[in-house]
């Protein structure tokens, strides 16, 4: 029988996606500790989740403004500590757990993120993956050197460049490469072991990779890419999808879209699962989930919402008035996450306003939280998944660790006794979590 797949939406920072979760009473604030990420892994791993990740970007929100005060100060997603090192440090305090790490194709160079991801998916037995991710703003590209961020689709060009030489260098070792015989003098075999040559039109990188293959073969690639030219990417490369569909007739009609796009690749669509973002908020009965929800939606503030948006679309929205609609132009010059823009533009029907753009995405705030008892919830993600709206969820944060404590506590088993989500872990990799086969090498060709 088809089960769902189950992640966690972590962050290597002071709150979740929700700026305001920091200041929830029941949030912990030791998130710059080990302890911290180590416990979270393991609430998520006795909810039989196959993966978290990290999601990351490369700068404060503090376009908004054009300086950092306010964020500083309202703890607007400003600690983003590096994403990797947290992955290890839960990956220690973990067995099963798939986790994964974003790493930008913008500002790293390929062979460096080949590199680490490989040793971390060795150094945790198999169990890593990379969240592929472009960036998304001019905050990035100042912090890593660069005066103004790539334009969108260029992103994509350079990404799928990027994408063949992490591949290739993840192919250079054969499986049965290494062989560590003393007796013989062998250390590897020579024939197995291949030297990269690649000139593309970004990228270029001339070498033979440094790190042999993982249990799992190569950590899984993960990715979220929503516009057109974001899902053609995300389509040919992508072994497991986050997105983010609005309601359940949007997302059947999306994932099915998705799924013959990824069949339009040759590739098995049915491997690849498409997990969609979701906010529940459990109580052991309705009324007090709603009291939980009264509660989040307090701790929300404006400046979350703007500061957000100015950093998701690249744009700082403190130089406009709340209700002023912005010119065709300045829409145009939105080079961060064109889905959120062209969905505003879409929803509203004509130039919208800032008040528009925080009314329809909402960011700061939760999207559709689910909120009710463990039944509600489950009654929710089980239609969702029959109906073919996704394969399984993104699990948000509206604090943590309380968001996954209550989720594993109450709706896992409510899932688990209907059948559709797994009660153990198939396997000790990742890959066999997902039910993804070992990669063969040159599979992306
Ligand atoms: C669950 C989920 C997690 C994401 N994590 C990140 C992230 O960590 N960093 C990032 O820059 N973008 C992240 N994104 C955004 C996507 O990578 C992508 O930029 C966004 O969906 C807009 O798509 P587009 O660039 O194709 O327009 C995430 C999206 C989703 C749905």
């Amino acid at each position: 029988m088809r089960q769902m797949t189950m992640v966690g939406f972590l962050q290597a920072q002071n709150c979740t996606t929700l700026a305001s979760a920091w200041r929830h009473p029941d949030a912990r604030t030791d998130f710059t500790t080990a302890a911290y990420y180590q416990h979270i892994g393991q609430v998520l791993e006795a909810g039989k989740f196959q993966m978290g990740f990290f999601d990351d970007r490369l700068a404060m929100p503090d376009l908004y403004g054009g300086n950092p005060a306010e964020v500083v100060a309202n703890g607007v997603r400003v600690v983003k500590m590096d994403p990797f090192a947290c992955l290890m440090a839960m990956g220690f305090g973990t067995k099963y757990l798939g986790i994964g790490s974003t790493a930008s194709t913008t500002y790293y160079e390929p062979f460096d993120v080949a590199r680490r991801l490989q040793t971390v998916d060795l150094m945790i037995g198999g169990r890593a993956a990379w969240n592929v991710v472009t960036s998304v703003n001019d905050g990035e590209a100042h912090n890593m050197g660069r005066d103004v961020h790539m334009e969108h689709d260029a992103r994509y060009d350079r990404a799928d460049e990027f994408m063949e030489i992490v591949l290739n260098c993840w192919d250079s070792w054969e499986d049965d490469a290494l062989v560590v015989d003393k007796k013989s003098g062998l250390f590897a075999h020579p024939d197995k072991v291949h030297r990269q040559e690649y000139d593309g039109k970004y990228l270029k990188t001339h070498g033979t990779f440094t790190v042999p293959r993982s249990p799992q073969g190569h950590p899984v690639v993960i990715q979220a890419g929503s516009s057109p030219r974001g899902k053609i990417f995300s389509a040919r490369w992508a072994e497991t999808v986050f997105v983010a569909y609005h309601d359940i007739e949007e997302g059947k009609r999306q994932y099915k879209e998705f799924k013959d796009a990824i069949a339009g690749h040759g590739r098995d669509p049915d491997k690849v699962t498409v997990n969609t973002i979701a906010y529940p908020v459990v109580g052991e009965t309705r009324t007090e989930a709603e009291d939980k929800m009264a509660l989040i939606e307090s701790l929300y503030k404006e400046v979350d919402g703007l500061s957000l948006l100015s950093e998701a679309l690249n744009f700082d929205f403190k130089t406009k008035g709340m209700d002023e609609a912005f010119s065709e132009q300045e829409l145009e010059g939105m080079s961060g996450m064109h889905a959120m823009r062209n969905r505003v533009m879409q929803v509203i029907g004509r130039n919208p306003t800032v008040r528009d753009f925080l009314n329809v995405t909402r960011r700061g705030r939760t999207h559709n939280a689910v909120v009710g008892s463990a039944k509600d919830i489950a009654d929710q993600l089980e239609q969702w998944f029959t109906e073919r709206a996704c394969d399984g969820f993104v699990i948000a944060g509206t604090h943590t660790p309380g968001t996954f404590e209550d989720f594993v506590r109450l709706v896992v088993p409510e899932l688990q006794r209907r059948g559709v989500y797994q009660k153990e872990y198939k396997g000790a990799t990742l890959r066999e979590n997902l039910g993804l086969g070992l990669p063969e090498r040159g599979w992306w060709k």
